[in-house]
């Protein structure tokens, strides 16, 4: 029988639910260390013995490049940690169908969503995912269904700031922050700022293929990831600016034309798992260069 410390089991924790993030390690262990002091609060006395910590984070960053992954992995560790308490945290998730959805009682919906957030009585997690497109500056929206959302979310905003019990994380995505955002707005929700940009080097690209493989269950010796076929693509992305979204499309499409290759390697009755099996097998040099071109071909169309 193996015992696990409660610190042994949190140290698993930060591994296994950040491990599909590939960046800067320290974002990540500066996420769980916020998650980990909120959950430090106090509900006898309502207030946090780790505070002040940052509670409101930002993700901002091109396409593509890992803000809402982010997101929702801090999601999935803040609940994790909840689990591994006992408590029932309260989330609260807000994306771009939050519009269509309360459409006309979107002001109250916000007070609600705030209230709720505000709690003490609870530990609870914000996502406000895409909060340009959702809250567009006063400046630049010309709707005054739009206006009065944004004013009810700086005043809730307001409200946060005045009585903050660290009991709660908010977190925030964004393409262009300065560009679309209030002033106002960014400085209430940016007590933490993470820039993610495209990879910085042709190694990430590698290890995010490795991660599809790895997601996929595909036996990683079928694909030799340092042939000059594999590294001149890693390459490529690298040179061309390709954000992380398209070029795992692009490996996905690869290994989607890679499994074609296969079908004659199927015995007839085979039963599903020998089938999986199959599905895969180590390609010619010839034939990984032609899926991989048709993969980039398809992209392209993307
Ligand atoms: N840093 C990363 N590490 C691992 N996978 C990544 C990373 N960035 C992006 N991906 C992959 O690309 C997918 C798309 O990324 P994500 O949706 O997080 O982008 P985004 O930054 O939120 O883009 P947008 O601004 O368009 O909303 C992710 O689900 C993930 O599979
Ligand atoms: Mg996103």
């Amino acid at each position: 029988m193996s015992i696990i410390t409660a610190e042994q089991k949190d140290k698993k924790l930060s591994k296994d639910y950040f491990s599909d993030f590939i960046g800067d390690s320290s974002v990540c262990s500066d996420l769980k260390r916020a998650i980990d002091y909120c959950y430090m609060y106090d509900f006898e006395f309502k207030q946090n013995p780790a505070s002040p910590f940052p509670n409101r984070m930002l993700f901002y960053g091109p396409p593509g490049t890992g803000k809402s992954l982010l997101a929702r992995l801090s999601l999935k560790y803040f609940l994790k940690k909840g689990d591994s308490k006992g408590l029932s945290p309260d989330i609260i998730y807000i994306d771009s169908s939050f519009k269509d959805k309360y459409y006309g009682e979107s002001e109250r919906k916000i007070r609600d969503m705030f209230s709720r957030f505000n709690s003490t009585e609870s530990i609870s997690m914000m996502i406000i995912d895409e909060i340009d497109t959702l809250f567009p500056s006063r400046g630049i929206t010309s709707s005054s269904a739009d206006f009065g959302v944004c004013g009810e979310i700086l005043k809730s905003l307001e409200g946060i700031l005045n009585e903050n019990t660290y009991n709660n994380i908010l977190i925030s995505t964004s393409n262009m922050p300065r560009e679309f955002l209030d002033d106002a707005l960014v400085e209430r929700i940016s007590q933490k700022v993470v820039y993610l940009d495209y990879f910085e080097s042709k190694s990430q690209y590698q290890s995010l293929a490795e991660l599809v493989l790895n997601n996929n269950k595909i036996d990683k010796s079928l694909f030799n990831l340092e042939s000059d076929i594999f590294q001149g693509f890693f390459n490529n992305c690298l040179s061309s600016g390709i954000s992380q979204r398209r070029a795992k499309a692009v490996f996905e499409a690869f290994l989607f034309y890679a499994k074609d290759h296969d079908l004659s390697k199927i015995p007839d009755k085979a039963a599903p798992e020998e089938i999986r099996k199959h599905l895969y097998r180590k390609l010619s040099q010839k034939e990984e260069q032609e899926c991989l071109d048709k993969a980039l071909k398809a992209s392209s169309e993307l």
